[in-house]
């Protein structure tokens, strides 16, 4: 097996930036193949954090490949920001290791402004956005009047797509958004500046992938966001707009079907979700809160307190099925220590109904009634065990209830968030 996607199975925030930090060991490449800067993926080591957004989390490893696939989104100003960052703490000391596709697309100024603007008006409806352009990008991308890099390094090319976009972004702006214009001229200037940052990194990273597995290269690819997040297969319109699940490897990184060979889904120990949305198993008041604060769940992105609420393995169920999960790492297991009682969700029941997997209304999904299991919790703090062996009894159970309730391996139980605070299970992944 040379090629591992790591995909998130919630709602984002699994911990897919610790995964994929330790499991870049094992790797030669790693890949981003959707989203843009959206992510925030944390990576600890050695006490230190680093957030990433859209350069791949195997990034603080030496001499590593990252590559910026056609899927995604990019800021520029945003991805130059974080090269700035990385390079300051020693990494990415040669650029030659980090390829962006020069077809992946560029967000723009008037991006974030009709995000920002569009989320304003919602009000109460409101998506919650990370009001980073990501929606109306990836609108254009499919109206065919999306900017490339490829345009980008050419410069008449450039200034003329870019000059009727802002023309048409300005009336809508103007006219449907009341928002004020955005200037063209300062916007191509600074684009210009931002390509000469990026311009030896960009090229055919399709090409430069289908020859690295050819030649027996281990490549990892790193989803962002979570399969409920998906614009299809989530908890729509309150997702975002890419496609998160694994079969978005082949388009959004350029390579083939039968260069996927395994996939891992992570998933925590309980459940958080950022922004709208229906979320069946949230923990409201003290219960919630507990949960937040023990497990520091605030936005990387946006600083914003995250949802909180019991493991729902309808969700996870669901999102096996559609990623060809075959195994799965569970995080955040430390959090729980202390609960007296923990709760799974075992199935959904809605108007006298039972339900497996997660139904496509979202309507039932704010209004079904979860079905629990309880189990019985521990005390003792797990950040420094390593192995399953050493786990308090329950917590062991725990594990063992999710594996057969899920009917999937659990390979690896993170319990910190540094990459040395893990136990591996099964220690080969690719
Ligand atoms: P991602 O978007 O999936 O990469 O996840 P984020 O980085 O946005 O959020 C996960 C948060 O949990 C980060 O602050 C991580 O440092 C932290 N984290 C990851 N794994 C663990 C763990 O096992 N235990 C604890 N306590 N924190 C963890
Ligand atoms: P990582 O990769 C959690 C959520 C937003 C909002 C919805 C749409 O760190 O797991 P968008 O800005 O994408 O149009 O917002 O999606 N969202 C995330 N939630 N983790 C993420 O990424 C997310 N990326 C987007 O909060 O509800
Ligand atoms: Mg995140």
């Amino acid at each position: 097996m040379s090629t591992l996607v790591v995909v998130g199975v919630q709602w984002g925030d699994e911990g897919k930036g610790k995964v994929v930090d330790l499991l870049a060991r094992q790797a030669d490449i790693i890949v981003r193949f959707q989203g843009g800067s959206n992510a925030g993926h944390t990576l600890v080591v050695g006490g230190k954090k680093t957030i990433v957004r859209l350069i791949p989390s195997g990034v603080l490893h030496a001499g590593k490949v990252c590559v910026i696939g056609n899927g995604m989104v990019i800021d520029p100003a945003t991805l130059v920001e974080e090269i700035d960052a990385l390079q300051q703490q020693g990494c990415l000391a040669d650029l030659d290791l980090l390829k962006i596709s020069e077809t992946a697309h560029l967000i723009m100024p008037y991006h974030k402004a009709i995000d920002l603007a569009r989320e304003k008006r919602r009000g109460e409806a409101k998506i919650g956005t990370t009001g980073r352009g990501i929606g109306p990008c990836y609108e254009d991308k499919m109206a065919r009047v999306g900017i490339r890099f490829v345009d980008l390094l050419d410069e008449t090319l450039f200034e003329a797509k870019l000059a009727r976009n802002v023309e048409e972004k300005n009336t809508y702006l103007r006219t449907m958004l009341d928002e004020p214009e955005l200037d063209f001229r300062t916007i191509f200037d600074t684009y210009c500046q931002l390509r000469e940052r990026l311009r030896a990194c960009i090229g055919n990273t399709s090409r430069y992938l289908h020859d690295a597995i050819r030649s027996g290269k281990k490549v990892l690819f790193e989803g962002a966001q979570g399969t409920q997040l998906d614009v299809d297969h989530g908890t729509y319109p309150y997702v975002t707009s890419s496609n998160t699940v694994s079969g978005a490897v082949c388009a959004g990184a350029g390579i083939a079907p039968q260069h996927i060979h395994s996939v891992i889904g992570i998933s925590k120990a309980y459940a958080t979700r950022v922004g709208g949305g229906p979320f069946p198993t949230e923990l409201f008041g003290a219960e919630g809160n507990q949960l937040r604060q023990a497990g520091g769940e605030f936005g990387t992105v946006t600083g914003r307190p995250r949802r909180c609420g019991w493991l729902d393995t309808v969700v996870v169920r669901t999102a096996a099925r559609l990623n060809g999960v075959e195994s799965l790492a569970l995080t955040k297991i430390d959090v729980l220590s202390g609960l007296d009682t923990l709760r799974v969700c075992t199935g959904y029941r809605y108007q006298g109904q039972d339900y497996d997997e997660v139904p496509a209304s979202a309507h039932m999904l704010e209004h079904l009634a979860p079905v629990y299991e309880e189990l019985p919790g521990w005390t003792e703090p797990l950040t420094d065990i390593r192995s399953l062996d050493a786990l308090p009894t329950n917590a062991r159970r725990y594990v063992e209830r999710i594996e057969s309730l899920l009917d999937i391996p659990i390979k690896m139980i993170s319990v910190g968030a540094g990459r040395e605070e893990t136990i591996l299970i099964r220690p080969s992944f690719f």
